[in-house]
């Protein structure tokens, strides 16, 4: 079990190599419990391949990570997701010819299977009732008969979370979950999020600084596949290095 000193995620010495290109080029990177985790850093950083990695989806070339103290380096993604960590992708990946609670209920239900292989009317119910949990706890539920097709952009994000949700993680990371928002949208979803990590732990990624120095604990800062800096908002905004590389001094 996680404690008060043993990070939710551990990554030492991490590669990931595609080719001739180092996409992670050795990251040393810690997550604490109880904080809400931003990273952020330029496009083509290395953010993305390090939640493939992290998730089991991209095994790393080198470099271990542990999860609450258990190493998950050589893990499968169900293993990792059995385990408490779930993310969601950059990408959305709703089923638009579902409604906003079948989209929700398949996820729960596909837990339920994990554990049972004859699926009973008890983990049918076990799905109804966290599908349902879920539409309340993220203001879905006025849209829970509705195709996923038909929803707004901020509604669709909420359900990806939902959906990641739906396994019961202890770690949930959101791979830039505002993209392409307006200032609305953003702001609901933003608060949102604040709200959820009250009760878990969550990683971003996320582009946008404003939101990034509202919501976050702990920031880790990546370039060319490492990590350039990690702190509180505070010091990453005081960070010289930071300023220059990333953030553009002469605006700052
Ligand atoms: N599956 C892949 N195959 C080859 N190259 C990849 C793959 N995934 C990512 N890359 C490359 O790795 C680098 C880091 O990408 P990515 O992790 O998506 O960055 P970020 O999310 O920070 O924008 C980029 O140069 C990208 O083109
Ligand atoms: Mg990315």
């Amino acid at each position: 079990m996680s404690d008060a000193t043993t990070p939710i995620l551990q990554i030492d010495g991490v590669e990931k190599h595609f080719g001739g290109l180092a996409a992670l080029g050795g990251v040393n990177a810690q997550v604490d419990s109880g904080k809400l985790t931003a990273i952020i850093g330029p496009n083509g950083a290395g953010k993305t391949t390090l939640f493939n990695v992290v998730t089991g989806i991209l095994p790393p070339s080198t470099g271990s990570i542990r999860f609450m103290g258990k190493d998950i380096t050589k893990s499968s993604v169900h293993e990792i997701s059995r385990l408490g960590l779930a993310r969601t992708l950059q990408i959305k990946s709703v089923f638009h010819g579902m409604t906003v609670r079948e989209n929700l209920w398949i996820a729960a239900q596909s837990r339920e299977g994990v554990f049972k292989p004859f699926k009973s009317a008890k983990s049918c119910r076990a799905a109804n009732d966290r599908a349902d949990g879920l539409l309340e706890e993220l203001e879905l539920t006025h849209l829970a008969n509705q195709e996923a097709a038909n929803l707004s952009y901020g509604d669709v994000a909420l359900l990806e979370i939902g959906i990641a949700l739906a396994t019961e993680p202890k770690l949930l990371l959101l791979d830039e979950p505002i993209c392409g928002m307006g200032p609305a949208e953003t702001e609901r979803t933003v608060a949102k999020i604040k709200e959820l990590a009250q009760r878990i732990d969550i990683v971003i990624i996320e582009h946008d600084i404003e939101v990034v120095f509202d919501i976050s604990d702990d920031i880790i800062v990546m370039a060319l596949g490492t990590v350039l800096a990690r702190g509180t908002p505070e010091e990453i905004s005081r960070n010289a290095e930071v300023r220059s590389a990333y953030l553009g001094d002469d605006d700052a």
